[in-house]
């Protein structure tokens, strides 16, 4: 497994905390869905062996959960909450925008390899929605035209990391 070795001390240090090893199979997931963006089969296999466990223990787990994605997703992630006050404010219509700006659908990765746009559930900021989340940055009020800026900021810093590594 290629994870971070903040990851892997975060693992290690995790485990401890449950009386029994198993226990810490959800903790384990999220720490490597936040490394990799995604759980592999592999991902699977390494979790169960470090808990000692079956695969098909861990698989039933990933498959359970549905914030566990199976697939890898884009270079930036965005988030766009869709539970109540920000799908009445517009947060579909946000969606919308991101998707046609990238060119792609909810749970696909851009055919530029950019973005994963998913929606996902309160975001716990309803007072300024619709809200959306680009990686670990959260972002108020994102209507139709903010969505366009937010678009428009993405491919900036992307060109910008490209020209810097090239
Ligand atoms: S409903 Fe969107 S942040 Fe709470």
């Amino acid at each position: 497994m290629n994870l971070k070795p903040d990851t892997l001390r975060s693992i290690d240090e995790v485990i401890p905390h449950y009386p029994v090893k198993r226990s810490a199979v959800l903790p384990l997931l999220h720490l490597i869905q936040e490394d990799a963006g995604y759980i592999s089969n592999e991902a699977i296999e390494w979790v169960a062996q470090k808990l000692s466990l079956q695969p098909i223990n861990v698989f039933e787990v990933v498959t359970f959960y549905p914030m566990f994605r199976q697939k890898p997703i884009g270079r930036r992630h965005v988030k766009v909450c869709r539970t109540l006050s920000c799908a009445l404010m517009g947060g579909y219509k946000t969606c919308e925008t991101f998707e046609q700006e990238f060119n792609t659908h909810r749970g696909e990765i851009s055919p530029d390899g950019e973005v994963t746009i998913e929606f996902v559930e309160c975001l716990a900021s309803c007072g300024t929605a619709p809200v959306v989340m680009i990686d670990d940055d959260l972002h108020e009020r994102v209507d139709v035209a903010k969505a366009r800026q937010l678009c428009e900021m993405i491919r900036r810093q992307e060109s910008g990391d490209r020209s810097q590594n090239p």
